[in-house]
């Protein structure tokens, strides 16, 4: 799972000279320093948040490992202490994120028939008209934030749609999320924090339930919430618990990776003009660019794994018990899986990157994530033939959250 903003950072300094985690510079500029892991320390033992931990950068290494299921996400069994036996340990016990097999594979495969190509192609349509009135509301408005008033909106009335859920329930359904986001971080909770997520899972699983009680019985199968609830409903099924879980994990798990992405794509397009003129022509390019976009800056920039057993990495050993750090920013740059990683290439034949993980907990959601770029860059981009970056923008400086903070344009004329 993701290292979560909770965590702490501050690292053992033996290898400080290369990474240093806390370090502004590295943390503005980071795809110099990851080369230098891959070339020179490519199995980099240090210390996260007090924690010893092997830090991979390779592509080999962190897609070999992703596959392993011996590398688990949970390092013991059962739910952590510091969770306690309420609603955040009842979320943490049910989170796709937060097991391993066997009961990861038993709940995948119950969510599977959520996000078949069926399910997603039925989302075109109304994903389209969201795109549409998103964009009709930003004619006229010259400069904007894209940020704020566009990544962090659309996600978000999507999410709404996905889950059945109001428009105006929008902020009361996010303003939960980092409560509840602290229980799959590797931190100790305070007891402040536990109450909050204990709060958030109690106010999401009322939410859901109430979603699911009134929509029983109306959606078609084709529909995410309606293939959850009869996977609920099946012999042996989910159960409320885990369909309840499982479209809170939607939410939490949709929202800030797709705000990300979209600032990400339409900043990368605009920074390589020659690229964005290569959509323009072809908008069939669209889920090429979406795919650039997440391996040329990936959402999340690191996983985190327990080994099971030794496994031996670029020749160095590493025994039962290591907690490792996946790069997967580090990896979707290496050069020896990439030709010219640094470039961005809407024309790159290899889309195998690692942004949306790799093996069992691949994100389920990467289907989807898809259909939206598809629909949204080239929309954005004919409607907004000029668009331009008014200001140099900065970043989140967090390790796993390279975000874009804004990203201001001046939209010009809108088509
Ligand atoms: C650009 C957008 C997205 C990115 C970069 C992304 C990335 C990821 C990554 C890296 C993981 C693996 C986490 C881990 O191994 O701990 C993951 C898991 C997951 N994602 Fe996504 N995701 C995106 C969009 C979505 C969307 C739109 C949905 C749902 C509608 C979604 C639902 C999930 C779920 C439920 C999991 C947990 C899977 C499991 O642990 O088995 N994601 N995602």
């Amino acid at each position: 799972m993701p290292l979560h903003r909770g965590d702490s950072y501050a690292p053992k300094m033996t290898r400080a000279a290369i990474f240093d985690p806390t370090d502004p510079a590295f943390l503005r500029d980071r795809y110099p320093v990851y080369r230098r892991l891959r070339d020179e320390a490519p199995v980099l033992r240090t210390e996260l948040g007090g924690r010893p931990c092997v830090i991979l950068t390779r592509y080999a290494d962190v897609d070999r490992l992703l596959r392993d299921e011996r590398a688990r996400v949970r390092s013991d069994e059962g739910v952590p202490e510091h969770l306690g036996t309420g609603p955040a340990a009842a979320f943490y016990r049910n989170s796709l994120p937060c097991l391993d097999p066997p009961e990861h594979t038993r709940l995948r495969k119950l969510i599977a028939p959520a996000f078949t190509p069926r399910t997603v192609h039925a989302m075109r349509s109304w994903l389209t008209e969201l795109v549409d009135a998103q964009l009709a509301e930003l004619a006229g408005r010259g400069e904007v934030d894209f940020v704020a008033d566009v990544a962090a909106v659309l996600p978000a009335r999507i999410a709404c749609r996905l889950l059945h859920a109001p428009d105006s329930d929008a902020g009361e359904l996010l303003r939960h999320v980092p409560a509840l986001n602290a229980v799959l971080g590797q931190g100790g909770l305070t007891p402040e924090a536990r109450t909050a997520a204990d709060e958030a899972a109690r106010f999401y699983f009322d939410y859901f339930t109430d979603v699911v009680g009134t929509l029983r019985g109306t959606l078609p199968e084709d529909d995410l919430v309606g293939a959850l609830v009869a996977a609920a409903d099946s012999d042996g099924g989910l159960g409320h618990a885990a369909v309840v879980t499982a479209l809170t994990g939607l939410l939490m798990a949709s929202y800030h990776t797709t705000r990300v992405a979209l600032a990400a794509a339409v900043f990368a397009l605009l920074e390589h003009p020659g690229q964005l003129a290569a959509l323009r022509a072809d908008p069939g390019l669209a889920t090429n660019a979406w795919d650039e976009t997440l391996r040329y800056d990936a959402p999340i920039h690191f996983l985190w794994r327990d080994l099971a057993i030794p496994l031996t990495f670029a020749g160095e050993r590493l025994e039962a018990g290591t907690h490792v750090v996946l790069g997967l920013a580090a990896a979707n740059r290496d050069e020896r899986r990439f030709a010219d990683p640094d470039r961005f290439d809407l024309a790159r034949a290899d889309r195998r990157h690692l942004a949306f993980a790799a093996g069992a907990h691949y994100c389920p959601g990467a289907p989807l994530s898809r259909l939206e770029g598809e629909i949204f860059l080239p929309r954005f981009f004919a409607r907004f033939p000029d668009a331009q970056v008014t200001r140099q923008p900065e970043r989140q400086l967090d390790l796993t959250f390279a975000e874009l903070r804004s990203l201001h344009l001046d939209l010009g004329r809108a088509a």
